[in-house]
């Protein structure tokens, strides 16, 4: 199975979401499956022009020159995706957004009905036909993703793919352990995606167990508020962050 993950985090350096993506995949590469993260932030993916050039006249190609081609390339020849973001104001990144606007070479301009009666385009490629979802944020309670979940169903539905699973990791500013007190906390859950990506290389999805298991706090929110809370307004008042 070849899995690919794009991270649509607007950083070049250290990122929580590469964090959860690199567990995810280690697991995935253990049992398996061909891996590869790709950060968007390191290409050239300039805005859809809207002007349907890849729908008409060069069928399945796009007017724009940039790193969009060769990425479409690795988008259509994996067996499973991952599309990993940060949350930025309540929803995925500009760049992820840009990212699959751009993805639309790979419908054909013809529609169809999906089983419920409801429209959308055929498809021009067989493959990916699997998706995992991942993302994690600054706040730390789970409702923070509450568009996501409902952002990826849509966009699966559009473009013909099974949502395989979601990772969604509130308080993900913890995965990156700048607080030494959580460091077991953070190895277990750690631990968890790994999981999730080698049953994901074998069975093709995350149980519905193990989805559970990572939805729960990465920390009490007591425990995340005595110590993480303090340290974000100490820095935000100038102050040095201590405990
Ligand atoms: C522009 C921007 C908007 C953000 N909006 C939210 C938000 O609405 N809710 C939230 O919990 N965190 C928000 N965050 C925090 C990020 O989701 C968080 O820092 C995350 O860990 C970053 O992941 P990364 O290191 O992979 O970029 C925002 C960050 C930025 C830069």
């Amino acid at each position: 199975m070849i899995i690919t993950a794009f991270n649509g985090t607007h950083k070049t350096g250290p990122s929580n979401t590469a964090i959860i993506a690199d567990a995810f995949l280690q697991g995935a590469t253990e049992a398996g499956a061909r891996t590869e993260q790709i950060r968007l932030a390191n290409h050239k993916i300039q805005p859809c022009l809207a002007c349907k050039a890849c729908w008409q006249k060069t069928p399945g190609k796009c007017v724009i020159q940039d790193d969009m081609a060769a990425l479409t390339e690795k988008f259509i020849n994996s067996d499973l995706v991952i599309l990993a973001s940060p949350i930025y104001t309540d929803n995925v990144s500009g760049l992820l957004k840009v990212f699959l606007d751009r993805l639309i070479t790979t419908g054909d301009p013809h529609w169809e009905f999906d089983e419920h009666g409801e429209s959308r385009h055929c498809r021009r490629h067989p493959k990916p036909t699997r998706l995992v979802a991942v993302s994690n944020c600054g706040y730390p309670e789970q409702t923070h993703f509450d568009v996501l979940r409902l952002f990826f169903r849509r966009l699966c539905r559009n473009m013909h793919l099974e949502l395989a699973g979601e990772i969604y990791r509130g308080a993900g500013g913890l995965l990156a352990g700048i607080v030494p007190e959580f460091s077991e906390h953070i190895d277990r859950y750690l631990n968890l995606v790994k999981q999730a990506g080698r049953e994901t290389a074998k069975t093709g999805r995350i149980s519905a167990e193990l989805q559970q298991a990572l939805e729960a706090p990465l920390i009490p929110l007591p425990d995340f508020n005595r110590i993480f809370l303090n340290k974000v307004n100490q820095l935000a008042d100038g102050l040095p962050a201590g405990n």
